[in-house]
């Protein structure tokens, strides 16, 4: 009965074929490790976030008037509504933590890489995208770092010459931060970035299956066809499109290998989610800032405005230039940067795995800056921090600039044939 079920769908529209194409029969690297699980986390934290953000909107009212009232509200009335506020907002945090650690990871093992250029790029979209919604849902609650901030960081635009003051007054659809801004942040919030969201993921998700995944060894588990001896060949059954131009080896299906391997993961992630949604759920302020359970006060600016804690490295960045509009460039250089990954390495090797030394330094310091430049956004602009600031933002764009010069004619170890465990 079923499967007469299935093949009447399956004639009408293609569903077997593509989940075997794209979930049961996709040939995985067989050394995928603990940072492979990232992605799938973020789909995870993706559908959370739809999910408790539309439970939330149920009660939630998008006026200068009612939002902080409502979400008040939200978290002493409504059943169990303190329970979706803070998976949510707990989410956004999780959102940044796994979607850090992912691209990390695609750093490391050199996921940018030809051919997976535009699937670097998907990404890099998706993590502008996800900064927009997560600056706009911050304006939500109303409170006082929700105005406070979004002032910062609107009026970051009105550097711009000649059409700053302009750019700022139509952003906000107001001459000051208003119910009109909020009612359009919500929109966006809401609907708009989230749909941009979940299509540039599943372009990701496409571009990704078109080029296969690279792995912790960044070398290639596709050879030329005929290449592989058949008692080579794994003793599994791939989806024709993967073999059909290419010999696949030390590949594994997707399922179960890894649909298993990321349940592990999840369940992992899981606990430490629900240890931060029930015991610290403003996570000592840096997920839910204080001033935040005040009212915003258009008359009273809070005594240090910071950003959340997943803006403060560009925050940092910002700050650490004198001159206004230098720093509003210089943090949207920094991000360009990293968009540019695939250009600015010109090495033969993907992982840091086969990778010089100086490489693994380079990679090392940067990621220190990165988390040094994140603290110091957090803390008050003194001077010694915006000297550190300085140091820290000229060692993030040194890393790119160092490696264009030295991938080319880097010196690499001995990459292995075939993928090691
Ligand atoms: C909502 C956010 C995102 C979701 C849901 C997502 C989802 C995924 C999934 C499911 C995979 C395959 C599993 C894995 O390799 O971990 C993947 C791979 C990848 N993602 Fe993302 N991703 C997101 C954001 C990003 C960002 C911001 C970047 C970087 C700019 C990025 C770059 C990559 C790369 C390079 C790969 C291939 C890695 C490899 O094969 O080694 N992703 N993504």
């Amino acid at each position: 009965m079923m499967s007469r079920l299935m093949n009447w769908i399956d004639e009408r529209l293609p569903i077997s074929n593509t989940l075997k194409l794209h979930v049961t029969q996709y040939p995985a690297p067989k050394n995928f490790n603990f940072w492979y699980i990232m992605g799938s986390l973020a789909l995870i934290v993706l559908v959370n976030q739809i999910v408790t953000g539309i439970w939330l909107t149920m009660s939630y009212n998008p006026s200068a008037e009612g939002a902080f009232a409502s979400i008040e509200y939200i978290m002493r009335d409504v059943e169990y509504g303190w329970l979706l506020r803070y998976m949510h907002s707990t989410g956004a945090s999780a959102f940044f933590v796994v979607v850090y650690l992912h691209m990390f990871r695609g750093l490391m093992y050199g996921s940018y890489q030809k051919p997976r250029e535009l699937l670097w790029i998907f990404g890099m979209l998706i993590f502008l995208v996800l900064m927009a919604e997560a600056f706009m849902g911050y304006l939500l609650p109303w409170g006082q770092m929700s105005f406070w901030g979004a002032q910062v960081i609107i009026s970051l635009f009105g550097a711009i010459p000649i059409i700053g003051d302009d750019l700022t007054t139509w952003i906000r659809g107001d001459y000051v931060i208003s119910g009109a801004t909020l009612n359009r942040f919500f929109a966006l919030h809401v609907i708009a970035l989230p749909l941009v969201l979940v299509i540039l993921v599943f372009l990701h998700l496409i571009a990704l299956h078109e080029v296969g995944s690279n792995n912790p060894d960044g070398v290639d588990n596709k050879k030329p066809k005929g290449s592989v001896p058949d008692d080579e060949k794994p003793p599994f059954e791939f989806h024709e499109r993967y073999t059909s131009k290419k010999d696949i080896v030390d590949a594994i299906p997707f399922h179960p290998y890894y649909t298993v391997k990321d349940l592990v993961g999840l369940a992992v992630f899981l606990i430490f989610f629900a240890l931060v949604i029930f015991y610290a759920p403003t996570m000592g302020g840096f997920f839910l800032e204080p001033p935040n359970f005040q009212a915003a006060d258009p008359m009273r600016t809070p005594e240090h405005i910071a950003p959340v804690w997943y803006f403060t490295p560009f925050y940092a960045i910002l700050r650490a230039v004198p001159d206004k509009l230098g720093g509003v460039i210089l943090m949207f250089l920094a991000i360009v940067m990293l968009f540019l990954m695939p250009w600015f390495d010109r090495g033969r090797a993907r992982s840091v795995r086969y990778r010089s030394g100086l490489h693994k330094a380079n990679l090392t310091v940067f990621a220190i800056s990165f988390v040094f430049l994140g603290y110091l956004g957090a803390m008050p602009a003194t001077d010694l921090y915006t000297i550190l600031a300085r140091i820290f933002t000229f060692l993030y764009f040194a890393f790119f600039i160092f490696l264009w010069f030295y991938s080319k004619n880097e010196r690499i170890k001995p990459l292995p044939e075939r993928l090691t465990k």
